[in-house]
């Protein structure tokens, strides 16, 4: 979602803040602006729709001078797509100019307020009644621009990570944070601002991750100046970022989708690194280790998450009920949060996250732990909110995530989930010795077996174009594998736009076997495992009725591959972690078929990498 990048310091400004705009271009947005304070104090503002290539084409032939200024992407929430709407806002006056994440749920009143008190607005967003009433405050009470921010920001209900040039005040920038995420880099008498580290880190490595409720104020030839909402100044922690250049670039590859999907291998070995010891035949977590009595007290789990972490999460529910014989619930985020659940203080929440910034798995986390129970995270991108909001966690370590469609970030996901019921089964006495020997085992084996799922890449972009032509597909999966069917049905829809439904396989009959046609295309996650033989009648069944057949089988099979149209097949594994291995084919097949309908595949159409509204 909106991007939000800022710079003051002796460099031009405008080159660094178009950089960290496409550096941010993979959080989904629909236009772009900048605005600058020159050296001789004149503060403009360009924005315009579309891509950040498009406000590069539109400043052409402007005044982009000024070592001082703020760059935003905005994804459209309260008002259309449009140069109008676009950020950034100038106050009244047009001494001010904001930029703003998030979404302020108040401002119908505020605006209407202001405009009875003669302000003048020029767009339809909320983020301008910001910008107006930090103006309005100034002017009725007089007061400095930190005092006005702060008075302002008492008044807005929502979530916000804002941005703020005064051109009467050149040499300073104000930022601010409530539940959206904003992070500052600090370099030599400069200062970065970003919606994530993405647009810093090729500057500096040290960095403060802004609290809830708290302002900065950046000038040039002082320190950072942290206070909170009642001005009571801060000691920001500045950590270092370990994070390179060429973790958040392609690296020759076409899209970062694809880049990531060949990643696994190696984002899972950094995942198991220093966690997962075979010849100790050990699984270490820190977190479970510190936090021990908590989390084996547990007398339920209750997951929470959204789309891709929340798949993880249905897989993680069997793990662990299935290692540790804790009862697990897997919540939507976004539902657990609005409906008075039932939560107990002897309850371990897990909030399962990429971003870490997900505003309905951070809101659920909080709920959790009002409600007296123990929150444990699962998250990628390091120092984001949910982490710190959490009371432990692990992190996956799969590195940066560019591409919208989630992928190394699932296989890291299950990873540590698998982690975690190995852990905490061993401490509970709940798992035999020989189970628990011969996951850790081929748990480490898992990044070559994924690698070998990789050498099928052309083969895969090969057959997908035989499937270019449907509208619908169906997928189906049992046990372990129905969430990795839902996954492969989410990856399809989200980047090639062709409507696609995952289904446990036994549940085909009870409906969704009426859309069953020749122009049908059904994905069958079918291992040699338990469920081989009930999912080989449902392939029948399937067969029986023309659908085309894409069959995800065991080394070796010749059964399914006289019956199925295409068959893929994958290494054998112990069935709990089936999903690693068979989530790769179905990443590949969502890529190769969104690629040859030449659709944007790293930034698919209304989606947000980072879903920072709810
Ligand atoms: O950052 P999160 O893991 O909390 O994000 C949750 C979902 O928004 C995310 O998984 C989304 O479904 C992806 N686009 C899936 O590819």
């Amino acid at each position: 979602m909106c991007g939000i990048v800022g710079y003051i310091g002796n460099r031009e400004a405008y080159p660094m803040l178009i950089k960290g705009l496409k550096r941010l271009e993979y959080r989904g947005y629909d236009s772009a602006g900048a605005a600058l304070i020159n050296q001789n104090g004149e503060l403009s503002v360009y924005k315009t729709k579309g891509k950040v290539s498009d406000l590069e084409a539109f400043c052409q032939d402007k005044d982009i001078s000024g070592s001082v200024g703020i760059a935003h992407t905005r994804w459209a929430t309260h008002g259309e797509p449009s140069s109008l709407n676009a950020h950034p806002h100038y106050s009244e006056s047009k001494n001010l100019a904001i930029i703003h994440n998030g979404i302020i749920e108040n401002y119908a009143d505020l605006k209407k307020k202001l405009i009875s008190d003669g302000v003048h607005f020029r767009s339809d967003t909320d983020t301008e009644v910001i910008v107006q009433l930090i103006e309005y405050i100034q002017t009725k009470k007089n007061v400095d621009l930190l005092t006005a921010v702060r008075l302002a920001l008492h008044q807005l209900i929502g979530a916000y990570a804002i941005a703020l040039l005064d051109k009467r005040e050149k040499n300073q920038i104000i930022a601010a944070r409530k539940q959206s995420p904003l992070v500052i880099g600090i370099g030599d008498n400069e200062f970065f601002l970003g919606s994530d580290a993405t647009p810093i880190i090729e500057y500096t490595d040290k960095v403060v991750y802004l609290d809830d409720d708290n302002v900065a104020v950046m000038r040039l030839g002082e320190e950072l100046k942290v206070v909170n909402n009642m001005n009571h100044e801060m000691s920001p922690e500045v950590r270092t970022l370990d994070m390179n250049l060429g973790q958040i670039e392609k690296g020759g590859y076409p899209h970062f989708m694809l880049k990531e999907i060949f990643e696994q291998p190696e984002c899972l070995e950094n995942c198991m690194r220093g966690r997962v010891n075979v010849d100790a035949n050990k699984v270490m977590l820190s977190a479970v280790i510190d936090y021990k009595k908590q989390l084996l007290n547990a007398k339920r789990i209750i997951i929470v998450a959204c789309g891709t972490s929340w798949h993880a999460g249905l897989i993680g529910k069997q793990i662990i009920e299935s290692f540790c014989r804790i009862p697990v619930e897997v919540e939507y985020a976004s539902e657990f949060r609005y409906r008075n659940p039932v939560i107990n203080s002897g309850d371990v929440i897990i909030a399962v996250s990429q971003s870490g910034e997900t505003a309905d798995t951070l809101a659920a986390v909080k709920l959790a732990k009002e409600n007296g129970a123990f929150v444990f995270g699962i998250c990628n991108a390091i120092g984001s909110s949910i982490p710190r909001a959490t009371d432990t966690g692990s992190y996956i370590h799969v590195g940066p995530e560019i591409g919208v469609a989630s992928t190394k970030a699932f296989t890291g996901q299950v990873t540590v989930l698998v982690m975690l019921a190995l852990a905490l089964a061993k401490e509970k006495g709940t798992i035999t010795d020989e189970l628990y020997a011969s996951v850790v085992k081929e748990l480490s084996g898992i990044p070559e077996k994924i690698k070998k799922m990789l050498e099928l890449n052309d083969r895969i972009s090969e057959l997908s174009r035989t499937f270019t032509y449907a509208h619908n597909f169906l997928y189906l999966g049992r046990g372990y594998n129905y969430p990795v069917a839902l996954e492969g049905a989410l990856k399809l829809k989200e980047i090639s736009y062709i409507h696609a439904e995952g289904y446990p396989a036994a549940e085909m009959k009870h409906g969704p076997i009426a859309l069953i046609d020749s122009d049908m295309p059904v994905v069958v996650v079918a291992p040699h495992d338990e469920m081989y033989k009930k999912v080989l009648s449902n392939i029948q069944e399937i067969k029986a009725r023309r659908g085309k057949i894409f069959a995800l089988v065991s080394k070796g099979d010749d059964t399914i591959s006289k019956i199925a149209d295409e068959v893929i097949e994958m290494p054998e594994t112990l069935e709990c972690l089936e999903p690693l291995i068979a989530s790769i084919p179905l990443q590949l097949l969502a890529y190769h078929v969104a690629v040859c309908k030449g659709k944007d595949v790293d930034q698919p159409r209304n989606l947000a990498k980072s879903v920072t509204v709810e």
